[in-house]
């Protein structure tokens, strides 16, 4: 029971840092919840449980969520005291080796239709996707000179099927347009193929977002690397901390600002770390802009792109 009492609270503090507030519990098993936390505190074991409400409720309503930890479910499979809050939708945890992504001969639109059909039939990619939702490939053109790299699909881009849709997408294509280009000039991707999911209360759509996990980003790395193999890119541009960390290494760097800025290389290949949009978004300000425009600038100067006066003073008044 002791091993069963942390394995709730550590997964009732997962939950509530990853914003769920509250979780359904029926009657039955809040009166034995209160009676094992009762007893452990005549015991003087009392621990505090900094865990979202727990709300008895009547009818208990359908609850779906994902992500729910082995140790959890496995106490919940075996006893009969708890209802069910929680009900996997798919294991984030645990997942396969990395998938072996084989490429056919042929030109790039046959190579890259041959990847399509791996990832979106991938077990693993299907089963990470919520009914109804869709697996994310890049797009864009596959004879891109740059490649942006983003981290993962929101709730726009998993309905759409296509990266960089929602409101920092629409940012992003904003930020290719003033290095002069199309946003069909260049090819978008992302670390992962699915949208990291978190668990949902009463079947409702997933709100928010969470950065994907190492594991999550380990095994859809395989399909970014063959992405970058068929479009073949002069140069990758990493937006955010994410997608840094997916290309260079979980953990290593410990701020997106020891390296932004900084031309490093994957895939043999050159890749410019920058602010993803998002962060735009959250901060207005010309100098962030300026910041991630500074980059972008390294980005064109390199691609040897015309830079005219105007390109180049961009966001420059504070
Ligand atoms: N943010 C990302 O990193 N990728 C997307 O596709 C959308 C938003």
């Amino acid at each position: 029971m002791h091993h069963a009492l942390h394995a709730l609270t550590d997964e009732l503090r997962r939950l509530k840092s990853a914003g769920v507030k509250t979780v359904s519990v029926s009657d039955a098993s809040l009166l034995a919840l209160r009676r094992v936390v009762a007893s452990r505190r005549s015991a003087g074991a009392a621990e505090a449980v900094a865990a979202p409400r727990v709300e008895p409720v009547s009818p208990r309503p359908a609850v779906a969520a994902s992500a729910v930890s082995p140790a959890l479910q496995n106490y919940v499979a075996k006893t009969p005291i708890l209802s069910r809050p929680v009900a996997p939708v798919a294991a984030v945890t645990h997942l396969p080796t990395p998938p072996e992504v084989k490429l056919p001969a042929g030109d790039k639109a046959v190579r890259w239709a041959a990847l399509l059909a791996q990832v979106t039939s991938d077990e693993t990619c299907r089963a990470n996707v919520r009914p109804g939702k869709k697996v994310v490939l890049g797009v864009g053109s596959l004879d891109a000179r740059i490649m942006f790299v983003g981290e993962a699909p929101g709730a726009e881009e998993e309905t759409q099927g296509e990266p960089f849709v929602g409101p920092a997408g629409q940012l992003l294509t904003k930020m290719i347009q003033g290095m002069g280009l199309k946003r069909s000039d260049v090819y978008i991707g992302n670390i992962m193929n699915w949208r990291p999911q978190m668990p949902t209360v009463g079947g409702q759509e997933q709100i928010g977002n969470r950065p994907p996990n190492e594991d999550e980003m380990r095994y859809c790395l395989p399909f970014l690397r063959a992405q970058i193999e068929v479009v073949a890119p002069e140069l990758l541009v990493a937006l955010g901390s994410t997608a840094a960390q997916g290309l260079l290494g979980f953990g290593s760097f410990k701020a997106l600002g020891e390296i932004r800025g900084q031309w490093r290389e994957f895939a043999g290949r050159p890749l410019m770390v920058t602010y993803h949009p998002s962060y735009i978004l959250r901060n207005q300000s010309n100098r962030s802009k300026r910041l991630i425009w500074e980059d972008l600038l390294k980005v064109m100067e390199r691609a040897v792109l015309p830079v005219s006066e105007k390109q180049r003073g961009y966001f420059l008044e504070r």
